[in-house]
């Protein structure tokens, strides 16, 4: 088919007899098509994108064995097409989603965690310490005293290892969970904390424009961390970090390109990327909206 552009420019330039300036017909611009589509985005709930992400094109959905999900030595990316849900052991009406483990290597598992009607949590094993962020939904947690505090979305709870809790969902949640087996370090003992990521002041980040908080106290007690990151359009990192430190990361909202090792792959809300010890790591922020992900890091223990 012919470019109804093409033909008008043409005619144009044919009418002013070789001037070739080239003269728009009236209303004739001659543009691509609007990728202004994602208006709606602003009036979603707060992470909707996380969990009603943007799947492959529609050219590319039927498209046999195609994936953006990548599993090398030193990194993974997750992306959603290829979540498996099946129903999380020890919870009841919860189907859970493994998104990293031990076998890739991690010392962490990273997890969500969909609640549906009437659904309850179970207890991580012996020693393992836990950490919940709402991604959609409201669940209450409920400590053995039965003192209850509810959690909407972009709320979070850490449970110190072998503290006796449950969350509970009366319609529909959709949770990220961390946890580990808790590096005990001298008398140092951790403590319930909730919160609310809004809550948490921003932490200076010399040489860098992104904005950083952390869900938990920079303390010795606590053997990781949870930062939530948050980059404006354009906004990239500027260390090109190489660490000791393995990281686990849930894109909340926006996009970009994340450099791992020597790979550069395209990312969006609702992509999941595991990061090894010393893989080479970088983030640019593009699209029009705002990058927040969720970032788990070991800190506060001798590698050793
Ligand atoms: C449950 O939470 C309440 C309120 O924070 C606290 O007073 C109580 O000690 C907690 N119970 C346990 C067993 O942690």
């Amino acid at each position: 088919m012919q470019n109804p552009c093409v033909s008008e420019l043409l005619l144009s330039s044919f009418t002013l007899i070789g001037l070739f300036i080239p003269v728009l017909g009236d209303g004739g611009f001659c543009s691509a098509p609007s990728i202004l589509d994602q208006t709606d985005a602003s009036s979603k709930p707060l992470y909707w994108k996380a969990t009603n992400p943007t799947l492959s094109p529609s050219h590319l959905q039927d498209l046999p064995g195609f994936t953006r999900s990548v599993y090398k030595r030193d990194h993974a990316l997750i992306s959603p097409e290829s979540h498996v849900f099946s129903p999380l052991p020890d919870w009841t009406n919860t189907l859970g989603a493994y998104l990293i483990s031990p076998a890739m290597g991690s010392h962490f598992v990273m997890y969500l965690a969909k609640m549906q009607e009437n659904s309850r949590s179970g207890l991580p094993p012996d020693d393992v310490e836990r950490f919940v962020f709402v991604i959609q939904g409201i669940v209450t947690l409920t400590n053995s005293s039965g003192i209850s505090d509810k959690l909407m979305v972009d709320s979070y709870a850490y449970l110190p290892p072998n503290f006796e809790h449950s969350l509970k969902c009366d319609g529909s949640a959709t949770l990220a969970v961390f946890e580990r087996r808790h590096a005990y370090l001298g008398n140092h003992i951790t403590e319930l904390i909730v919160g609310s990521t809004d809550e948490q002041p921003l932490i200076e980040t010399p040489g860098e424009v992104f904005e950083l908080r952390k869900l938990l106290p920079a303390s010795m007690p606590y053997d990781f961390n949870i930062h939530i990151m948050d980059f404006q359009p354009g906004e990239f990192l500027n260390v090109k970090e190489v660490h000791y430190n393995q990281h686990g990361l849930l894109l909340l909202e926006g996009q970009g390109i994340y450099r791992l090792g020597d790979s550069w792959y395209p990312v969006q809300a609702g992509d999941a990327i595991w990061m090894a010890p010393f893989v080479p790591q970088w983030y640019g922020a593009l699209g029009k909206t705002r990058t927040r992900y969720l970032l788990y890091k070991d800190v506060n223990r001798n590698p050793l």
